[in-house]
C-alpha cells in the first residue's frame, strides 16, 4: 500500500476526475512522489476537456496526516521545482471546479489544501489541525493569508500559533466546509455535487470561479512563495530536526534548548 506507484490513484468517470490519497497504512502522509502524482493529475485534468470537475478524497477514516515526516528528515532542499511547490501552485490555480472528501484526520496540508477547494464535504468524524510552529515550521499553502482571512484572527492564532486542533461542527461554522455527513456518506455526497457541476456549462463554471478569487489571486500567489521560501529554510533548522526525530523515535520532541 505505501507503494507510490499506487498511493495516489486517479481515475476519470463522467467528466469528472477522482483522486484518492490511497496511503492508509501511513495515515495518508504524503511523500514528494504522491506530491508529483497529484500535481500531474491536476495538470492533466486543467488540460483535458473531458474532465470538468476534480474531486479529492481520502479514506473514511483518515484524509490526511500531512506531508510524510521521513521526507521531511532526508529529503533534498526544498526549492521551487520541488513537487510540493508543483502541487500547491497547481491546486491554488485550478481553473475547474474542485470538490473534497474530507474524512478523520486532516494535519497540516491536508487541511491547507482544502482552502483551494471549491467545495468541501465532511465525515463528522473530520479533525484538522495545522501544527506547523509544533514542527518548528511555519504556515504553506498560502495559509498565513487564508487562514485568518476564513477565521478571523483569534481563531487563527489557536489554530497556528497554538496548533490546536478543530473539529467538523467548528470548521462549518468558520466556512471551511460546507456539510457534515456520517463518514461512510462523504465520499458518495462528493460525487453527487461532483456530477451536478459537471452537468453544468464549463465555461460559466470557470469563469465564475475566476471571477470570485480574482481579488486574492496575486495575494495568495506571492503568499505560497513567500512561505515557501521561510518553510524551505525552517525545514533545515534545529526545531524541525528535533520535531522530526522525535516523531520517527515515537517520542516527546524537547525544544528547550533551541
Ligand atoms: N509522516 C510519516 N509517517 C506517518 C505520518 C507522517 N506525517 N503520520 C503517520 N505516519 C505513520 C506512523 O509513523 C505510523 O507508522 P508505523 O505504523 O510504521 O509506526 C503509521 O503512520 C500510523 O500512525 P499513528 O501515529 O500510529 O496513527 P494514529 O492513528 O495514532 O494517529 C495521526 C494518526 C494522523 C494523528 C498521527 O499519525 C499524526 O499526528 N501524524 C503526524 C502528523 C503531522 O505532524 N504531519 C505533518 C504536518 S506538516
Amino acid at each position: 500500500m505505501s507503494d507510490s506507484t499506487q498511493a495516489v490513484l486517479a481515475h476519470t468517470e463522467n467528466n469528472v476526475m477522482t483522486i484518492t490519497l490511497n496511503r492508509v497504512d501511513k495515515k495518508n502522509s504524503i511523500t514528494s512522489a504522491m506530491y508529483a502524482a497529484m500535481a500531474d493529475a491536476l495538470e492533466a485534468a486543467s488540460l483535458d476537456a473531458g474532465v470538468r470537475v476534480v474531486v479529492i478524497q481520502g479514506h473514511e477514516s483518515i484524509f490526511s496526516a500531512g506531508n510524510d515526516i521521513g521526507d521531511f528528515l532526508n529529503g533534498p532542499a526544498a526549492t521551487a521545482d520541488s513537487p510540493v511547490f508543483r502541487f500547491l501552485r497547481g491546486i491554488s490555480s485550478f481553473p475547474k471546479p474542485l470538490v473534497a472528501a474530507v474524512c478523520g484526520p486532516a494535519v497540516g496540508i491536508g487541511t491547507t489544501m482544502l482552502l483551494h477547494c471549491d467545495l468541501v464535504y465532511a465525515g463528522d468524524n473530520a479533525a484538522f489541525s495545522l501544527p506547523f510552529v509544533n514542527l518548528g515550521l511555519c504556515p504553506e499553502a498560502g495559509s498565513s493569508f487564508l487562514v485568518p482571512q476564513l477565521m478571523g484572527y483569534a481563531r487563527a492564532a489557536e489554530a497556528l500559533l497554538l496548533g490546536e486542533p478543530f473539529m467538523a461542527e467548528a470548521a462549518l461554522e468558520m466556512g471551511l466546509i460546507n456539510r457534515i455527513v456520517p463518514p461512510l456518506e462523504a465520499n458518495a455526497l462528493a460525487q453527487r455535487q461532483a456530477q451536478k457541476l459537471a452537468a453544468k456549462p464549463l465555461s460559466s463554471l470557470v469563469e465564475t470561479k475566476r471571477l470570485m478569487k480574482k481579488s486574492q489571486a496575486g495575494v495568495v500567489a506571492e503568499r505560497i512563495t513567500e512561505e515557501a521560501v521561510s518553510f524551505g529554510r525552517m525545514l533545515k533548522e534545529p526545531a524541525a530536526r528535533e520535531a522530526f526525530s522525535a516523531f520517527m523515535g515515537k517520542r516527546k520532541p524537547d525544544f528547550s534548548q533551541i
